[in-house]
């Protein structure tokens, strides 16, 4: 089908939590040498202007990065997160929007390396424009689960899998738990890093059912919502499940995520989850 554009939603609330998550990844996977492999099954266009016509439209960065580029003492993951993104910009003004591959590329080191797989014709174009030639990245016109899987296990024995379908049809989520089985099958050591949306919490209630009966071990749960669950304004929350996380991932959540529920909230309905779904 693809006619998702992520260029309608970076940076939005749900890109925070994603892309602070990545980096909190990313900065543990640096803290040794040994390299480390990342693959990201759906990368997007790499790079995002939000004042294009289509980031314009919805303006959905206003209650994302942009509610945060002005403030200070902000808690330290949300800091660093920020700083990021700011490098991305020229200015002081938020223009551009990085998007996971870019992130990710801003880690590497010269042992590492990123598989970002993209299936969409144009995205793929752009996302190869924002890369350029970078020898530490593979940029494949692919479909992402089973490309994934074909890669697993990474010659390098550490690394992250981001898993970031647009779960345009609602047998995405079934999928999607499929495939992360095989991949931990290959690649038990891994760290995963599935986003979901909650649009029906009934199928996010699914979801968390499958991975708690699975075979999977060390799986925790990370959503911030915008405000209450509801069928009637599309996606009210979002999330990470992280399998293998870095152990020091819950605690840098606990310290920001109640800060961007209480700023992202809609009207003082902000909440966040932080839940061990498989214990170690
Ligand atoms: C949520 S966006 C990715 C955002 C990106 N990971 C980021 O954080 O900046 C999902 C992307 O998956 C792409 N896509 C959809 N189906 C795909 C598939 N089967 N394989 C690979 N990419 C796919 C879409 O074109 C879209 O660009």
């Amino acid at each position: 089908m693809l006619s998702y554009r992520h260029s309608f939603h970076a940076g939005n609330f749900a890109d925070v939590l994603k892309h602070l998550v990545l980096i909190k990844i990313l900065e543990h996977l640096c803290t040794k040498d040994k390299p480390f492999c990342c693959i990201d099954t759906h990368a997007g266009a790499g790079s995002y202007q939000l004042d294009s016509d289509y980031a314009q439209k919805n303006k959905e960065f206003d209650t994302g990065i942009g509610a945060l580029w002005q403030l200070d003492n902000l808690p330290c993951a949300v800091a660093d997160y920020v700083k990021i993104i700011k490098s991305f910009n020229a200015t002081d003004k938020l223009t551009t929007y990085p998007g996971s591959p870019l992130i990710i590329q801003q880690y590497l080191r010269q042992q590492d390396h990123l598989f970002a797989n993209e299936l969409h014709p144009t995205e793929i174009e752009l996302l190869k424009l924002a890369i350029k030639r970078d020898r530490r990245i593979t940029v494949q016109h692919a479909e992402g689960l089973q490309t994934t899987l074909g890669l697993l296990p990474p010659k390098a024995k550490r690394g992250l899998v981001l898993i970031d379908p647009s779960y345009e049809i609602k047998s995405d989520y079934e999928t999607v738990v499929d495939y992360l089985f095989k991949f931990y099958k290959r690649f038990a050591h891994g760290t995963f890093a599935l986003w979901y949306p909650v649009v029906d919490r009934v199928r996010n209630t699914y979801l968390e059912k499958a991975i708690k009966e699975s075979a999977l071990k060390n799986v925790q749960l990370y959503e911030l919502g915008i405000t209450a669950d509801t069928l009637e304004h599309g996606m009210t929350a979002s999330g990470m499940i992280v399998i293998n996380p870095p152990w020091k991932l819950a605690g840098d959540l606990q310290a920001c995520l109640p800060y961007l529920a209480n700023t992202l909230g809609l009207e003082g309905h902000g909440f966040y989850r932080i839940e061990t779904l498989v214990a170690e």
